[in-house]
């Protein structure tokens, strides 16, 4: 006896679907979970020293440190080694691998490990490429997309015409969990080896552990610590460029700087590593001794340096970063530089104090108290007349003048030097039109310097500011943004 369905009757089939469909969905996020349960790690003795931290920078108990990330616990009570760290069977593993004339390619696979942050990518590819005799370049990338890597401005990739034929290196992959071993050929030595921890490669996390030869570590930066040489004892070191005073235990300076050098032995041989990215990222220094890079983008990029002697390696890694110019003779002399002389007549006191003391000074500087509302490309007619007068009368007493200048452009339609690069539409973009920060004059945006129209327009602003007020360098500091 057909009848039709009542509009409730409809209701509640919708509704008992609805049901069925959330709860398949359910069932299959349950299934998932319990594959990832099937893993167990392998925690053989694993010394204290060679840990490899499963949480940086985090606090867990047990419970999380086993079941959430099924990472090995050792319960710790110095709270610089790691009680959490990473089982022998984490990362990847090649599936297959072939040999070139010239490198090594690997495809690699994710093995069933747990995730850290998420976005792991499955199928990751391993470069090595034989560059030089004495230096390897090896990458890791994504194997189906195409990610973003640091442009190769100065960077040599693959020199054609080098000697290849004696390399004076071998690198040796292992296949699961996948690793590398990086051996000095003249001495059979190991200088890196990766296999003290595992290879992360999701879409924000990518880390790489390298076991040492050596503990003595140099380089890494900008950082301020007391001696030269790195202190292995579980240091982690971020890097990540801001402006800030350089004071004792500082992280965090000017300059990304993610070059070491190994010296191994008291013979002097020694190898650099270079990681190609532009990234935030941090190192970790442990008394393995070893190394372990963490950033949160790009590719995993490295240069490995294997002259025989510091000065060698330094110079291998020039030669691919680029050199430093050779800086004016003056710019090496005696420099006189502070934040606000209040005005004209407290700087030209200052310099003359000094000339009648006879205090041999080659530079004084400006900082940004010279600029009308600390706007680049002006100088304040009020409390600096005259200004140009002054940088005439330094070049008249053999001296030179720097001024700052910095790379955040005050966004007011009526201040040339903006509204000429908005024309030229050089700003670096955010999500919504041209990215704006807060920066020393108020609202700024920021020069995009990949541009060739930008360094044009940065440019001609010098040159136009320059028939003004005769500086004769300056002193650009990185931004600031409070
Ligand atoms: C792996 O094998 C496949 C199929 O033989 C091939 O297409 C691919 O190029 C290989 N990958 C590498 C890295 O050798
Ligand atoms: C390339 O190799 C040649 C021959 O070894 C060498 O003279 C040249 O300096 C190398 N160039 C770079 C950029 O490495
Ligand atoms: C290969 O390199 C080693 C070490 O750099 C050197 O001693 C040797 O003479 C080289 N051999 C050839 C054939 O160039
Ligand atoms: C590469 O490593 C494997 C496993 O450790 C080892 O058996 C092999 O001898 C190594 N090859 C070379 C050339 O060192
Ligand atoms: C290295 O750091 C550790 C831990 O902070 C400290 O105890 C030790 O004195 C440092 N070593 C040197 C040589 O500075
Ligand atoms: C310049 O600054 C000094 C000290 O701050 C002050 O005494 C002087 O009056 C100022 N001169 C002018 C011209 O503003
Ligand atoms: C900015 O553009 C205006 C108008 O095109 C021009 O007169 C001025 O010289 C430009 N300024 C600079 C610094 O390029």
């Amino acid at each position: 006896m057909a009848r039709k369905l009542s509009v409730l009757e409809v209701l509640l089939i919708i509704f008992f679907l609805i049901v069925l469909v959330v709860d398949i969905f359910l069932l299959v996020l349950l299934l998932e979970k319990s594959s990832d349960t099937s893993f167990t790690p392998e925690c053989p003795e694993i010394s204290k020293s060679e840990r490899i931290d499963c949480t940086p920078g985090q606090v867990v108990t047990e419970d999380v440190c086993t079941q959430q990330y099924k990472c090995c616990w050792e319960t710790e009570a110095d709270a610089n080694i790691p009680s959490c760290f990473f089982p022998r069977n984490w990362g990847y593993e090649v599936i297959n691998a072939s040999d070139t004339s010239t490198g090594l390619t690997a495809q690699l696979q994710r093995l069933p490990s747990p995730s850290l942050f998420g976005n792991d990518i499955n199928n990751a590819l391993f470069t090595a490429e034989f560059q030089t005799s004495n230096r390897l370049h090896f990458k890791i990338t994504d194997f189906n997309n195409v990610r973003y890597e640091v442009p190769h401005e100065n960077v040599q990739l693959v020199n054609a015409t080098a000697d290849i034929s004696n390399l004076s290196y071998h690198v040796n992959v292992t296949s699961t969990p996948f690793s590398i071993k990086i051996m000095r050929m003249s001495n059979q030595r190991v200088l890196l080896d990766t296999s003290i921890g595992p290879l992360q490669f999701a879409e924000q996390y990518l880390q790489l552990s390298f076991r040492l030869p050596s503990a003595n570590v140099y380089g890494l930066g900008e950082h301020v610590h007391q001696q030269y040489r790195h202190n292995m004892s579980w240091k982690t070191w971020p890097i990540f460029t801001r402006d800030t005073t350089p004071t004792e235990g500082m992280i965090n300076l000017y300059g990304a700087h993610t070059f070491f050098l190994c010296l191994e032995d008291t013979t002097g041989f020694s190898f650099g590593v270079f990681l190609m990215n532009s990234n935030a990222m941090e190192v970790t220094l442990q008394p393995a001794p070893a190394i372990t890079y963490r950033t949160i983008g790009g590719v995993l990029d490295f240069y490995v340096f294997l002259g025989n002697t510091p000065e060698q390696v330094v110079q291998e890694y020039l030669e691919v970063v680029g050199r430093p110019f050779l800086p004016s003779y003056w710019s090496l002399g005696f420099q006189l530089s502070r934040r606000d002389y209040g005005n004209i007549s407290g700087l030209r006191e200052v310099v003359n104090r000094n000339r009648l003391a006879e205090i041999p000074y080659d530079v004084q500087y400006s900082d940004i108290d010279y600029m009308d509302g600390k706007k680049d490309f002006t100088v304040d007619q009020v409390a600096y007349p005259g200004l140009s007068d002054f940088a005439k009368e330094l070049h008249d007493n053999g001296q030179k003048y720097v001024i700052m200048m910095n790379p955040g452009i005050f966004k007011d339609s009526e201040y040339d030097p903006y509204d000429n690069g908005s024309r030229k539409r050089i700003w670096i973009l955010g999500n919504n039109g041209f990215a704006v920060g807060e920066g020393y004059p108020g609202q700024t945006v920021f020069p995009d310097y990949s541009n060739p129209a930008c360094t044009q327009w940065w440019a001609d602003q010098f040159a136009k500011f320059h028939t003004n007020l005769e500086f004769d360098g300056v002193w650009i500091v990185s931004y600031y943004s409070s």
